[in-house]
């Protein structure tokens, strides 16, 4: 018997594929149907406190490479709102499509400023039926599409008053985890800031973390059409947040990295570039306590979930392993 389930951060998840936030999480047909899938919790997309419609289109493209998918987005947060994501009994009839085990919900919000993430999470405090159903908060600071709002996460001064507030938050002491979604990063001394500032800040003097996502997609990456000669996108100029297989390695690098700086009790999910279940493997070999999958789940649908799963267990089961503990974090570096 093969278990793929994990203990993400308290957070018991009977099988460590889940659907990141973003692609197929905006409506609630979207997010009954992930419910529904193999999937191992339901994120819902970033909610802002006001509903947004987004940047205008085109806001999205794949790139297509040989049987993998890359994408190119600059959706710029097109959600229903805060309160649409945190209805208790949207909630309730979440929870009875994820029977018979039901599965974690995890609320993403991307504030556009630190008072309004901070609002939301006061909202949520405030309301026990909301709080029953809520395992997670997952705060994306690293949103590369807003027109006008740099990223909070390559802002440290700005990021580690984010971390300070919101770690210290009483919503997280009441059986409610604290994630953070980070961009991508690219050099050795912004992984030792990261990672120190999260040591320190969050953990210490009462805060509380319970997990960080790497990572969100990379931004200003541009696609290009050569019969037009004009971007391939419309918004902020053409650019836009590269995910899927043309960020794979990046996001393995940012696993591996961060993995090995944090504090054992903050957990890393992994996220990029998750189409099959060696690349599952991957990630939870560099460190990873679960795994999400967004461009794939854009691409193929909630069936991706299973199908990832199963490949997954059936590698597991070439190797000889039955739980994700004997290989996580085991990578070795060639001799
Ligand atoms: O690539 C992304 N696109 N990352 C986000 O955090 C938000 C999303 C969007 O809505 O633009």
């Amino acid at each position: 018997k093969i278990d793929i389930g994990c203990n993400l951060a308290g957070l018991q998840l009977s099988c460590c594929i889940l659907n990141a936030s973003g692609p197929r999480t905006n409506t609630e047909q979207q997010l009954m149907d992930i419910a529904r899938s193999s999937s191992g919790a339901l994120c819902s997309k970033s909610a802002t406190l006001e509903e947004r419609s987004g940047n205008p289109q085109p806001r999205y493209t794949e790139i297509q490479l040989g049987d993998r998918t890359a994408s190119i987005n600059s959706e710029g947060l097109p959600n229903k709102g805060f309160a649409a994501y945190s209805d208790s009994s949207f909630l309730q009839r979440l929870k009875e499509c994820s029977e018979p085990h039901g599965k974690p919900y995890i609320f993403s919000i991307s504030g556009l400023s630190l008072k309004e993430n901070l609002e939301m999470l006061d909202r949520l405090a405030e309301s026990p039926d909301v709080l029953q159903h809520l395992s997670a908060v997952e705060v994306n600071v690293a949103c590369p599409n807003v027109p006008g709002k740099p990223l909070v996460g390559y802002d440290f001064p700005q990021f580690a008053e984010v971390v300070q507030t919101m770690s210290r938050h009483p919503l997280f002491t009441k059986d409610c985890v604290l994630g953070f979604k980070l961009p991508p990063y690219l050099d050795a001394p912004l992984f030792d800031a990261v990672a120190k500032m999260l040591n320190e800040i969050a953990l210490g003097r009462g805060g509380a973390l319970g997990y960080v996502v790497c990572c969100n997609t990379l931004g200003s990456a541009l696609a290009v059409d050569i019969e037009t000669e004009t971007t391939v996108l419309h918004p902020k100029g053409g650019f836009g947040g590269l995910g899927g297989q043309l960020v794979r390695h990046l996001a393995l690098g940012n696993v591996r990295h961060l993995r090995s700086r944090l504090d054992d009790s903050i957990h890393v999910v992994g996220c990029g570039g998750v189409a099959t279940g060696e690349d599952a493997f991957a990630h939870i070999l560099c460190g990873a306590t679960a795994v999400q999958v967004a461009t794939q789940h854009r691409v193929e649908g909630p069936q991706c979930f299973e199908r990832i799963a199963s490949e997954l267990r059936e590698l597991m089961q070439r190797k000889g392993y039955t739980q994700l503990e004997d290989f996580r974090g085991k990578l070795r570096v060639r001799e």
